[in-house]
């Protein structure tokens, strides 16, 4: 199983795509790729590290890191609107192993 993170700017251009690390958040992961995502309550409290999240929101995990102290805005469908990269990242449990799946996020600084 390979999640690929693409990472867009405020104007939906790609800034970089990357292999996921599972054991990590998605903020950590992006600052491994050198992409600068601000980083401040590490607790998923602040809305500092939120993105949007265009595609793949069903392959990512809230709690990765720990539980966020507050949830972010959902639409009609219970899907998350932003998310909170200093503590969600990818989740593997219900993912075979043979399938590939791309995650989106747009950042909003
Ligand atoms: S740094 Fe505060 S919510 Fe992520």
């Amino acid at each position: 199983m390979t999640v690929t993170v693409t990472i867009q700017n405020t104007n939906w251009e790609t800034i970089w795509s990357f292999n996921a690390d599972y054991n990590k958040s998605l903020s950590q992961m992006a600052q491994d790729h050198n992409i600068n995502i601000p980083i401040s309550c590490r607790m998923g409290a602040c809305y500092v590290c939120a993105c949007q999240i265009k595609k793949g929101a069903e392959h990512v995990q809230i709690d990765k890191l720990m539980p966020p102290a507050i949830l972010p805005a959902q639409d009609e469908n219970k899907n998350f609107k932003e998310i909170f990269t200093c503590v969600w990242g990818i989740q593997t449990e219900k993912i075979k192993s043979n399938e590939n799946f791309e995650v989106i996020l747009q950042k909003n600084i």
